[in-house]
Order: C-alpha cells, then sequence, then structure tokens
C-alpha cells in the first residue's frame, strides 16, 4: 500500500515509518518545512511532501495516489499567544487531511485519537480529539480510530522525563495521593496495531482503546520506574488543588512541566477494559517492565 503519513517526524511517527517499511509500504510523509531532519528513517525509502496540516493546498496533491492516511498530528499543550490551539492542531488539521483523502478517493483513514477523548471533557485537547473522531466516523472512508494511553518506549516524553528527575534530584513528584491507576503503552505496539489495520478486515469502522498489559496506581509504577533506574529517590506529594492552580497560569510555557488536561487524564485513570487489540491484531504485549528495562 502507498500510504500518506502526518506526524511522520514526531516521536509515534518515527516509529510507525519505521514499521511501515519493514512490512513492505510504500509512505509519503507530510514535513513542515524545516523539520526534514527530524525524520528517523532513510530519506530515499520514503517521498517527502513538503507541507503544512494547515494549508490544504500545500500537501492535498500527493494523496492521489495514495491508498490510505495515517493521521498522527495534534498537540498536548497549547500556546494560545502564538496561534497554536488545540482547536488548530488537533481539530482543524484533521478536517484539512480528511478533505483532501475524499477528494482522491482514499480508501483507507487511521486516527490517532487518544484514551480520554469525549465531548464533554473539561480539557479541550480530550473535546477535540472527539470531535476529530466525529469528523473521521461521518467522512464515509474506511476508518480505524485508536485511543492509546500513555505510550512509553525509547525517547518518550514522559517516562524519561520523571526517570531524569529521580536520577538527578532524587525525588519522585507525585500530584495528590498518587493512587489513580495508569496502564502505559510501549510504542511499538502502538505502532504493530497501526500498521496492521491497514489491511485489517476486522478493524474497519472501529474505535479501540488501547493500553499496555499492566496497570499500576501512578505511585506503584513510579516505583517501578525508579527500580529500572536502579537510582534512589523520595516521593515528594504536591497538593492536587494546587498543581490545577499552578498549571492553569503556567501551562503555556513550555518549562512547567504539566498541563491541566495532563493532571485531568491523571485523575480520570488512563486505564481500559478494551482488550480487543491483542485479539484483533497478531500482537505480542510488551509488558511495562520489561519496555524500561530496554531504554532506562
Ligand atoms: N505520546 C503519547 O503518550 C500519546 C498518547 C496518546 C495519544 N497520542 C497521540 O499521538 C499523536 C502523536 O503524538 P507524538 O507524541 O508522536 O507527538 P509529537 O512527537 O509532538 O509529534 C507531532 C507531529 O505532528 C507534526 N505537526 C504538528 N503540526 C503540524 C502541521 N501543522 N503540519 C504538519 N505536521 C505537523 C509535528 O511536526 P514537526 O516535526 O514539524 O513539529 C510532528 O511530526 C498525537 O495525535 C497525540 O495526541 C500520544
Amino acid at each position: 500500500m502507498k500510504v500518506f503519513v502526518t506526524g511522520g517526524t514526531g516521536y509515534v511517527g518515527s516509529q510507525i515509518i519505521q514499521d511501515l517499511l519493514n512490512a513492505g509500504h510504500e509512505v509519503t510523509a507530510l514535513v513542515r518545512e524545516g523539520s526534514e531532519s527530524k525524520l528517523s528513517a532513510d530519506p530515499d525509502r520514503i517521498e517527502i511532501v513538503k507541507g503544512d496540516a494547515l494549508e490544504q493546498e500545500s500537501f492535498s496533491g500527493a494523496l492521489a495516489d495514495c491508498d490510505a492516511v495515517i493521521h498522527l498530528i495534534a498537540i498536548i499543550r497549547e500556546y494560545p499567544q502564538k496561534g497554536i490551539t488545540f482547536e488548530k492542531m488537533n481539530f482543524e488539521t484533521t478536517k484539512n487531511v480528511l478533505e483532501a483523502a475524499r477528494k482522491h478517493s482514499i480508501s483507507r483513514f487511521v486516527y490517532m485519537s487518544a484514551l480520554g477523548a469525549k465531548h464533554d471533557s473539561k480539557s479541550s485537547y480530550f473535546t477535540t480529539k472527539a470531535a476529530s473522531e466525529d469528523l473521521v466516523k461521518e467522512s464515509g472512508i474506511d476508518y480505524t480510530i485508536f485511543r492509546p494511553s500513555i505510550i512509553h518506549g525509547p525517547d518518550d516524553e514522559f517516562i524519561n522525563y520523571f526517570a531524569g528527575i529521580m536520577r538527578t534530584f532524587h525525588v519522585i513528584p507525585i500530584i495528590g495521593a498518587g493512587r489513580y491507576r495508569m496502564q502505559p503503552i510501549h510504542l511499538r505496539n502502538v505502532s504493530q496495531a497501526f500498521v496492521q489495520s491497514l489491511t485489517s478486515v476486522v478493524a474497519v469502522n472501529k474505535t479501540y482503546e488501547i493500553a499496555g498489559p499492566d496497570r499500576y496506581p501512578y505511585r506503584d509504577m513510579m516505583g517501578t520506574i525508579k527500580g529500572a533506574t536502579g537510582t534512589w529517590a523520595i516521593p515528594m506529594y504536591q497538593p492536587k488543588l494546587l498543581m490545577v492552580i499552578l498549571a492553569k497560569l503556567f501551562q503555556h510555557f513550555a518549562f512547567f512541566p504539566v498541563t491541566e488536561a495532563q493532571i485531568i487524564m491523571l485523575y480520570d485513570e488512563n486505564i481500559t477494559e478494551d482488550n480487543r487489540i491483542w485479539e484483533d491484531f497478531d500482537i505480542e504485549p510488551i509488558g511495562f517492565e520489561e519496555g524500561l528495562r530496554e531504554y532506562l
């Protein structure tokens, strides 16, 4: 298949492009001007389309000879003062890519949503993901939607950030009591699901919540990360209300480590009972500790 990938210079997209090539697919990647160097795949093996998902005419023509689209673009933190908003980056990009896909009779659309996406969420990250899901479902194109929990793996921002804090400052930052549960999924498992969904009959017009095989209260998960780093660190509990107020004030500055959406995500519990990823796809689940040992 010839697959048009958006977000291919990102953390998840880099793995997906690699796995698409390994599976024998051809890849056309939408890449913003100046981001070419972030592509980890051999540039000779992929077709690069320089453009911006916010400007449909900059990439639409490139879909003419593609069979499928994997749409990954989204942001987890908005910077409204710079015009970088969830509405634009999560919703409008999806609208543009879908319109282009319909114009060029794309037969399969695989959309990256997020666990917790819903219309009545307090976070626009999740409401814009839910609204984007609606667009995908109403497009008339055969689709598969994935809603992953936190994705971990080499170079992820979340686990590596906390491992760094533990190694450097010997503390484990915990919001509230840290009892809320998490079920991180390994990057390779997510990528496998995306690649297999392109040719799967059972995955047509399905929405999958996907999470890893291990579920922990947050503070235990942090203990597991500490164990994998081999360092010592003591828990540092921070009141939830204080962190929400600070996040509201500072989340639009990159230095602040957590956004309101991420705190909501924590307290909503980033877990799922949906096990269909392991039934509908040929994927060997990667355990959390097994994954950590690879990269910490
Ligand atoms: N990471 C997780 O734990 C997690 C969990 C659940 C769901 N997700 C979802 O997974 C997807 C990918 O996440 P990620 O962690 O890989 O994000 P990421 O590393 O920040 O990558 C985002 C990608 O989107 C591209 N992009 C942004 N705006 C664009 C535009 N206007 N035109 C073209 N490309 C644009 C970026 O390109 P540049 O290189 O030019 O910036 C980059 O390739 C997102 O939809 C996210 O919501 C992630």
